[in-house]
């Protein structure tokens, strides 16, 4: 147990980065005091927004990891929401000073770096959860408990452009949930990838299109792209005699069955010909009940759980470490076909 957890008083956290996506853990954080969940520190660099985040939720802010752990403020954990080049900097200290952390996705730039992370926080004990929240939304949880042998999927994740997360390309910005989903669902090691990308409007490759086989035989095609002109989260699957399609924004999910009974025939002679819609005798459409929850909250839930149990997270680090090792190798593959075609020029 935690010191906070023997003595029975509130775990008192921190959110390091207090950018776009820092502010919402600022707010679920600060929403979680009937949990026994203290928001008692920020660090932002950034002089305006760390003076709108002290106004707004009367915290100190720290310039550095460095003045924070001077303050003595007597941390349990902390959100890490800094770009993700300076995840490791940041996490390294705040574990090493004995602080548990959640990470946002991706865990770190480099393998070495989440290896390093992982390292740190054995050595000192420490609960590290990488941030894949599509793992708490409630339309996964719901299908994870019911998948039965998914053999395809397909997966698009496509963004409007914002100037925001250049520091990485579309993969590990964007495509990495899908990808920390998918091999969770898929539950097999990876046996070959095939990856195209190119850079739109950045330096780095903004869309992306890749191919993965696992040794099972399962094959996922993820799309992801931040310079699109509309915004979609899906996933849709395959698996033996049924269709899932999983809306991770509107948080609901379809499944399409076919019975035992079909007959390919009969469907055709009730009209078919116009798609396969419901009631179609042989088919059975169902929309599972799906939990009402933010994901961000539960995630975050998941983890101050962890730290008051010092029980593994659900999303374990090593997870957040494989998906990030699929996601370099998907650059690599990028690389390579951008090599092969003649493009190498564009993906500098
Ligand atoms: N889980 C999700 O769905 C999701 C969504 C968006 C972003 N993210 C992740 O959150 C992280 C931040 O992304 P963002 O879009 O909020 O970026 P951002 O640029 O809007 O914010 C980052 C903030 O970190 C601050 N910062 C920089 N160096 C720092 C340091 N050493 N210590 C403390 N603060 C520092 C910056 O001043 C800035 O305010 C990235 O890792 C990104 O991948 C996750």
């Amino acid at each position: 147990m935690t010191e906070a957890a023997q003595a029975g008083r509130p775990l008192r956290v921190a959110v390091a980065g207090t950018g776009s996506f820092g502010r919402n853990h600022l707010r679920v954080y600060s929403e979680m005091a009937d949990q026994g969940v203290t928001l008692a520190a920020a660090i932002e660099p950034n002089a305006e927004r760390a003076a709108e985040v002290a106004a707004k939720y009367g915290i100190p802010v720290f310039g550095s990891v460095d003045e924070a752990l001077v303050a003595d403020l007597k941390l349990d954990a902390a959100s890490v929401a800094v770009p993700t080049v300076f995840h490791h900097a940041v996490a390294s200290q705040l574990l090493s000073a004995g602080i548990d952390c959640l990470v946002e996705k991706p865990l770190a730039a480099k393998l070495v770096e989440a290896d390093d992370l992982i390292a740190i926080a054995e050595r000192h004990g420490r609960i590290l959860q990488p941030g894949h929240l599509e793992r708490f939304n409630p339309a996964v949880v719901t299908m994870e408990a019911a998948k039965k042998k998914p053999m395809f999927f397909e997966a698009h994740r496509l963004s409007i452009f914002t100037p925001r997360a250049l520091d990485v390309d579309v993969v590990l910005d964007l495509m990495i949930h899908d990808l920390d989903v998918v091999l969770a669902f898929a539950a097999s090691p990876v046996r070959e990838v095939r990856a195209v990308g190119l850079p739109i409007l950045s330096s780095k490759v903004d869309i992306a299109n890749v191919r993965v086989e696992f040794e099972s035989g399962c094959v996922a095609n993820f799309t992801a792209s931040r310079v699109s002109t509309e915004r979609v989260r899906k996933l849709r699957y395959f698996e033996p005699r049924q269709y899932v399609s999983i809306d991770y924004a509107r948080r609901d999910v379809l499944v399409i069955q076919v019975d035992e009974g079909f007959n390919l025939e009969s469907a055709m002679a009730a009209g078919a010909a116009g798609g396969f819609q419901e009631g179609l005798p042989g088919l059975s459409f169902s929309k599972p009940a799906v939990a009402p929850g933010e994901p961000l909250r539960l995630e975050l839930e998941a983890f101050v759980q962890a730290v008051r149990s010092r029980q593994q997270p659900r999303v374990t680090a090593r997870q957040g470490r494989e998906a990030l090792a699929l996601a370099l190798e998907i650059q690599h593959q990028m690389e390579a076909h951008a090599e092969r075609a003649g493009l190498s020029a564009l993906t500098q």
